[in-house]
């Protein structure tokens, strides 16, 4: 049922945008209505889909006028519940997927402008054809958009050679809550205009802005990559062999560690999925090393000659390297089917939390043990990006409970443990999927005063009437907001 006001935007955005601008069949919206991993529920009387920047514009500064609340969406793919309208349908969602241009590609400037609903897999393909790369990766490219790439300032499975997406964004054009545009698409090599507004809508998670567009780095494209599959004993040892690797050669851009029971249940769960080793170990690390320099020495050569030292040193039990492309993306397709295969092996509570580097191993180990005592019957794993010194610390619930009271009930307990331990070693409660509704208020319980009140004078300043994407990010009670 929609408000008054609801109905005079949506009015609005048929009749100036035409039908494809608004949707009002609830069987249509119904699939963006529940978060990824379907742990938030919400409702929208309607999704509005502009085409363009002006139309954002347009429709922000109509919605700011009559306070109607509106909640951005790219590829619903986010982690922590940041896309999901409330549940009592006061907001709209914005849908960015009609606005998909690539608008510039720029090889020589090694720069690329794309469209917010452009969607990452297209993104890293359209730099390839121009004879580049976008270094960003992660397993939901083939949903997850640059709009909100750049709004949860996504990490993935390049950051240690590239950085976070924050370190790719040279430039951002966004809707304002007023519903003006800030046009900061202009990749200045130095532009000291005071406060930064690109690099503050960088992970701002659609609650100070729409970004309708971003201009991004590209990088040389690979001429040689080579991907290996290890087995191995420890965290401990894993790192030890990243450092070896690093201080050896700068090629390393992925090093993912996984338990061996989390590699268990992919194979056990996702169709065509096969350990390239034979042995069993503790844990895996898949390794990909990439040179964009065709003279350079051979990325298989280089991991070869260092697998070989790691065996002698006693960090690495068992490795292979691809010996095809088919191959390294076999490897790769058992990495990034984790979050697939963990839907269906039954509820779990997930935390993405960094710690400093040196000692996540001993974060891994230990916490996961900690859990597991205070929580009995559950069990702890942790996989993810090493060194980058973030690793996803899931908690599976004991086999057979009642999932909704697990949830309810033991859940929230889990997750304030792991959050309070990754504070108590100088961590981080979210490393790179941002806050959205399911962080909130662990952020306001685990922050300083002076953080969360920074957080809040910058949202109440941009956002006074609190209409872009209420109760994500930072707690706010929306009472300016029309019901
Ligand atoms: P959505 O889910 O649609 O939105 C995410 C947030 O951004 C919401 O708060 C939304 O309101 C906001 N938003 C979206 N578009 C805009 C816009 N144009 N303007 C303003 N705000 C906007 N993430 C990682 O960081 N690293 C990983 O390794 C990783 N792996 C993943 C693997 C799988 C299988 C899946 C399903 C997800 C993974 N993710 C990972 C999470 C997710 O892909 C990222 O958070 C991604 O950035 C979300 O993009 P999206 O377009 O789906 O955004
Ligand atoms: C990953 O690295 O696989 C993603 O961040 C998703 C997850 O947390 O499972
Ligand atoms: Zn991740």
């Amino acid at each position: 049922m929609m408000t008054p006001e609801q109905q005079r935007i949506t009015a609005f955005a048929a009749e100036r945008f035409g039908p494809k601008a608004v949707t009002t069949d609830p069987h249509d919206i119904e699939p963006w209505l529940i978060d990824w991993r379907r742990r938030y529920q919400g409702a929208a009387p309607a999704i509005l889909s502009p085409g363009s920047t002006e139309e954002v514009s347009a429709l922000v500064a109509l919605a700011n006028d009559l306070g109607v609340a509106l909640v951005p969406q790219g590829g619903n793919t986010g982690m922590v519940g940041g896309a999901i309208p409330p549940a009592d349908g006061s907001a709209l969602l914005v849908s960015t997927r009609r606005m998909h241009r690539i608008r510039r590609m720029d090889a020589d400037a090694n720069l690329a402008v794309a469209e917010a609903g452009v969607i990452l897999g297209t993104f890293r393909e359209a730099a390839e054809a121009a004879g580049r790369r976008f270094p960003l990766d992660l397993g939901a490219r083939g949903s997850a958009t640059i709009g909100g790439l750049v709004s949860t300032n996504a990490g993935g499975v390049q950051v240690l050679r590239f950085g976070t997406m924050r370190a790719l964004v040279a430039g951002v054009e966004a809707v304002l809550p007023d519903g003006s545009v800030h046009d900061g698409l202009s990749a200045l090599k130095k532009d000291n205009r005071g406060y930064d507004l690109n690099q503050l809508l960088v992970g701002a998670e659609g609650t100070l802005g729409i970004v309708t567009a971003a201009t991004l780095r590209l990088v040389p494209a690979a001429a040689a990559r080579a991907v290996a599959w290890v087995g191995l004993e420890s965290p401990a040892k894993a790192l030890s062999l990243l450092r070896r690797l690093q201080a050896a050669t700068d090629m390393v851009e992925s090093f993912e560690i996984m338990p061996d029971d989390t590699v268990a249940l992919v194979l056990a769960h996702v169709p065509g999925t096969r350990l390239p080793l034979a042995g069993t170990h503790r844990w895996h690390v898949l390794i990909e090393a990439v040179t964009s320099d065709p003279a350079a020495e051979a990325p298989a050569t280089v991991l070869e000659r260092m697998l070989a030292e790691a065996f002698e040193a006693g960090l690495a039990e068992d490795a292979v390297i691809a010996a095809s492309e088919a191959q390294a993306e076999s490897f790769w397709r058992i990495r990034h089917a984790i979050s697939e295969a963990e839907r269906s092996a039954g509820p779990a509570v997930q935390h993405d939390i960094s710690v400093p580097v040196e000692d996540m191993p001993r974060f891994m180990v230990e916490g996961g043990a900690e859990a597991e005592a205070r929580f009995p019957g559950t069990h702890a794993i942790a996989y993810g990006h090493l060194g980058d010194g973030n690793v996803h610390f899931h908690v599976r619930a004991p086999k057979g409970v009642d999932r909704n009271r697990w949830y309810a009930e033991d859940a929230p307990h889990i997750t304030r443990l792991v959050h309070d331990m990754v504070v108590a070693a100088g961590g981080s409660i979210s490393a790179e999927h941002g806050i959205g509704q399911m962080k909130r208020d662990e952020l306001a319980r685990l922050s300083t005063p002076a953080r969360m009140a920074a957080l809040r004078a910058i949202k109440t300043a941009l956002d006074p009437k609190l209409i872009l994407n209420p109760g994500k990010l930072v707690a706010l009670a929306p009472e300016t907001l029309s019901k």
